[in-house]
């Protein structure tokens, strides 16, 4: 009897310690009705990502550009503002990923996006050259080839329509795959390669479903389920086709043959320099290991496709809805190039400023990371108020590149707005994010964007399905249509 009296104090003691909840500045900011113990809780219940969406956007306008909502004893601190935003953004310490994203990390490991702390700032320091403007160079000439493919690809519609984003998806997925690792999916057709290509899609878009089903969020009852089998399957799948592809680089590497140079393989085939051979000479110098490697990969295979994916599709949206914007990029194309059709040198590519304002007005309107969740590890003050360790806070792009104080009638497409000019404050525009934990490959996503955007349009003329349409929208980890998007690609010069 005793034992369970004892027992019954301590289940109440811990009941009472969880739920127990201290003052905290941020309960002072508005945000939705704070119930007793469950906070928000309520409002939150069965909302798919869809109805999540449309309530945070809601939230906005009516609490403006700081709320809170809480749920039981967690607050999450929502900003959208671009003081606040720079406040955040540029901090030094609170670099940590908010607990959402640690779905990613049985595929992406400790990666740089997921990484936080010292590891974090090596390995930054590691990538880094990566991404430095000789490299981007020579990353160009693999974006050309697979922009002529994807021309190629579209001619073969013979200005039907086309549903975007499968279509692009994979000129982005073999763009990337061949400049990470050196491996071309389009022309290897060997099983492992056909299987990687499913198994990048099958894992990218269990991870949505698992983000936007809450009874899923527990690894116990996930790894049970078919869903969670399967995630598994894939994942071991991605990983050994990364692991073999490490392992016969290095093996090249060893036997002399220097990658890091444009090449011949045994077949004749150019092999290029890919961003592993720069990892494998890290490697050699000590400053990463094998599984950082491997982890390094996988990151740049999930970042590098599915952002410039949905990107280049609302691109192609926005343009075959405007005449006048599709006639000015044609005629600044014209101006570059003339009747030639040789493929576009870097410099090409840097002349090409309508061409860039387009879609940086693109990542304004459709920003393909909407927001960007921290968990707070120092406290730091926002204006008079402190937020403490502990804390999540998350920067809404979304809703942050709409403020009509930033960008008169936010919700046109003109790109114009970004040839006129500075921007307002230099953190009202931040699809990339900025600060120390910005977007490593936003240049890589910017040639890669321009270059294949400038081929589409010195080939086709575009049409849209329906003018004026726009698709219902889907923030998950990224912004997604909700509907697919369909444009028609009409030939402008028979070869
Ligand atoms: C339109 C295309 C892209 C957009 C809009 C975009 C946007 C972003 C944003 C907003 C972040 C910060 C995420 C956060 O703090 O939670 C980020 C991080 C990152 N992006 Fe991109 N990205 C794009 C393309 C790429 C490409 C092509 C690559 C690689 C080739 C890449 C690699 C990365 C990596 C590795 C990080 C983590 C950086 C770090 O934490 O140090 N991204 N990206």
């Amino acid at each position: 009897m005793i034992w369970t009296v004892v027992v019954l104090i301590i289940f109440i003691f811990l009941i009472w310690k969880a739920l127990e909840d201290e003052e905290n500045p941020l309960d002072s900011l508005p945000g939705p009705e704070r119930k007793p113990i469950i906070g928000a809780a309520l409002r939150f219940v069965n909302l798919n990502t869809r109805e999540m969406f449309i309530k945070l956007r809601e939230y906005h306008a009516m609490y403006g550009n700081r709320f809170v909502v809480k749920i039981f004893k967690r607050r999450v601190l929502h900003l959208s503002n671009e003081k606040d935003a720079e406040v955040v953004l540029s901090h030094s310490k609170n670099i940590k990923k908010s607990k959402g994203y640690t779905f990613l990390s049985p595929w992406l490991g400790s990666g740089l996006l997921l990484s936080t702390g010292f590891k974090w700032h090596s390995r930054r320091k590691i990538l880094t050259p990566t991404f430095h403007f000789n490299i981007l160079k020579s990353f160009l000439e693999i974006i050309k080839d697979k922009s002529c493919d994807l021309v190629k690809r579209l001619e073969e519609y013979r200005g039907e329509e086309v549903d975007l984003m499968p279509v692009i998806s994979d000129f982005t997925l073999y763009t990337i795959c061949e400049t990470a690792m050196g491996t071309q999916l389009d022309s290897d057709k060997s099983a492992e390669t056909k299987e990687y290509k499913m198994a990048i899609l099958q894992i990218a878009s269990l991870l949505l479903n698992r983000l936007t089903k809450v009874w899923l969020h527990n690894d116990l009852i996930f790894d049970q389920l078919t869903v969670g089998r399967k995630f598994q399957k894939c994942l071991k799948q991605v990983h050994s086709f990364a692991h073999n592809v490490i392992v016969e680089r290095k093996r090249q590497r060893a036997s002399g043959r220097d990658y890091s140079v444009v090449a011949e393989d045994v077949f004749g085939r150019k092999k290029r320099l890919a961003m592993l051979d720069l990892l494998l000479e890290a490697e050699e110098k000590n400053e990463i290991d094998f599984e950082g490697i491997m982890d390094e990969v996988n990151t740049f295979m999930f970042e590098g496709h599915d952002t410039t994916a949905v990107a280049l599709t609302f691109s192609l949206m926005l343009v075959a809805e405007d005449d006048q914007v599709q006639d000015r990029i044609y005629k600044e194309l014209q101006g570059i190039f003339g009747d030639s059709d040789r493929r576009p040198t870097i410099s090409d590519v840097a002349e090409m400023k309508y061409l860039e304002a387009v879609v940086k007005e693109t990542l304004r309107l459709y920003p393909s990371v909407p927001f960007i969740a921290r968990e707070i590890t120092e406290d730091f003050m926002l204006d008079d108020l402190n937020i403490k360790k502990g804390s999540e806070v998350v920067v809404h792009i979304y809703d942050l590149h709409r403020r009509k104080e930033l960008f008169a009638d936010p919700e046109k497409f003109q790109p114009d707005r970004f040839l006129n000019g500075e921007l307002k404050h230099p953190y009202s525009f931040v699809p990339f994010s900025a600060g120390p934990r910005n977007c490593i490959g936003q240049r890589f996503a910017m040639l890669e964007m321009k270059c294949v955007l400038s081929e589409i349009c010195r080939s086709f003329r575009l049409e849209p399905r329906t003018k004026g349409w726009r698709p219902t929208l889907v923030a998950e980890m990224l912004l997604r249509p909700n509907e697919p998007i369909h444009v028609k690609f009409i030939k402008r010069k028979q070869s």
